[in-house]
């Protein structure tokens, strides 16, 4: 391990020099099964073979223009990732380099949209508890969590929060000093939580009544995790804005703002801006991903491996296991005991013979699982042997 690095991760041992599908090589080669994904991002595994050659071919072709310029293969993935995500109603897009700009992206248009229909003052925008919105000084203060605020106030002002679920506070805090209502669907961060569909769809009207923007943060269950392109589509509800990122290129950064009817039209000129947004060879693994994920075969295929995992985990009966959840690719498994310790057990696994399996935490007592949604069904099968053999050491 690297000590030039800035001690910002709690770090897991192994160092990694190749990816293949879903299996990890360290620099020691240990073999590990990737249900991680890299957090949501390597979606179609590692060296998915027409995601690489899409990036070769632009990378010999054309990596990067400022955007004084458009290329050719960025109004491409523009065109498809707004045909994606019209189901939801959106029309336009902004592209950035990561989940946290994308955000930031939705909060200015929200504000601008306010500011310019009803003047000053209407500001605020209404966020959930427990939820994660990204690390910058603005989406740390959208976060929901108060472990968030504490070390580099100030924060940006305008921000409040309320308890998924709570309709009566929801009805409350839409008041007329609020612009917008930030939510994810489904928490990744927090342990995979979903919104209920009532709390989602009454949001939606209340927005609609009020002029309030309905902003989706999609960033971690979006681009097919769940098993449909977008979560918010199976609330068969229409945010005015979608933010993406993640998995959207495949693992190259990326990050989008998408706006619909009310709001793809609010940045003009000189509004927004992002050097690497845009970049062509971002585009080329997006076009890749979105070509790919953006089937009703692939989506259902993500339905059917998530199912998978719910009803062997479910069969179990574990001793440790307090609850689950999950959706498409997105699982959430509590449990009784720290999460930490079986994310270091699962990797200790692994030596010359054995294989290790990497898993994520969200929150101390939650495990996570994002395996990319090239996994196979036996690949399933034996990353979950593994978690079960880790569960089942001193149980
Ligand atoms: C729901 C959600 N929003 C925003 C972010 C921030 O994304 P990034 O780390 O790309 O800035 C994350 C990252 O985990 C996320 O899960």
């Amino acid at each position: 391990m690297s000590d030039f690095f800035m001690n910002t991760y709690h770090r897991l041992s192994p160092v990694f020099s190749e990816g293949k599908g879903s299996w990890l090589t360290d620099i020691q080669g240990r073999k590990f099964l990737d249900f991680t994904s890299g957090i949501a991002v390597n979606c179609l595994g590692h060296g998915y073979a027409p995601l690489v050659e899409a990036l070769s071919r632009q990378a010999s072709r054309l990596i990067h223009t400022s955007n004084y310029f458009q290329s050719d293969i960025a109004c491409a993935f523009a065109e498809r990732l707004v045909k994606a995500c019209s189901v939801a109603g959106m029309k336009k897009v902004f592209l950035a380099n990561s989940g946290a700009e994308a955000n930031e992206g939705a909060c200015k248009i929200a504000r601008k949209y306010s500011s310019e229909k009803y003047g000053a003052g209407r500001h605020k925008i209404i966020t959930l508890k427990g939820s994660f919105h990204g690390r910058t000084i603005t989406t740390l203060a959208a976060t929901g969590q108060d472990k968030f605020h504490k070390k580099f106030g100030p924060f940006t002002e305008g921000f409040a929060y309320i308890s998924g679920g709570d309709i009566q506070a929801l009805e409350t805090a839409l008041d007329n000093s609020v612009c917008g209502l930030l939510m994810e669907i489904i928490q990744g961060e927090s342990g995979i939580l979903p919104q209920n569909e009532e709390f989602v769809k009454t949001a939606a009207r209340l927005c609609a009544e009020r002029d309030i923007l309905l902003i989706v943060d999609e960033i971690q269950s979006g681009v097919g995790r769940t098993g449909t392109f977008l979560a918010c589509e199976d609330y068969g509800v229409k945010p005015d804005l979608v933010t993406l990122a993640k998995g959207l290129a495949g693992g190259i950064p990326i990050g989008a703002v998408l706006g619909g009817e009310k709001t793809a039209g609010v940045f003009e000129q000189g509004d927004h801006g992002s050097t690497f947004g845009g970049n062509a060879l971002a585009a080329a693994g997006g076009l890749v991903v979105l070509e790919t994920v953006d089937q009703k075969d692939f989506l259902r295929g993500i339905q059917n491996k998530g199912g998978r995992i719910l009803s062997a985990i479910s069969s179990w009966n574990h001793p440790k296991i307090t609850a689950l959840r999950g959706k498409g690719l997105m699982t959430g498994i509590d449990i009784s005991v720290e999460a930490w310790p079986l994310l270091e057990a699962a990797i200790a696994r692994a030596d010359g013979t054995r294989s290790g399996l990497l898993i994520l935490s969200a929150g101390p007592k939650t495990l996570r699982l994002l395996p990319p949604y090239t996994i196979s069904t036996g690949e399933i099968d034996e990353g979950l042997a593994i978690l079960k053999e880790t569960l089942d050491a001193d149980a």
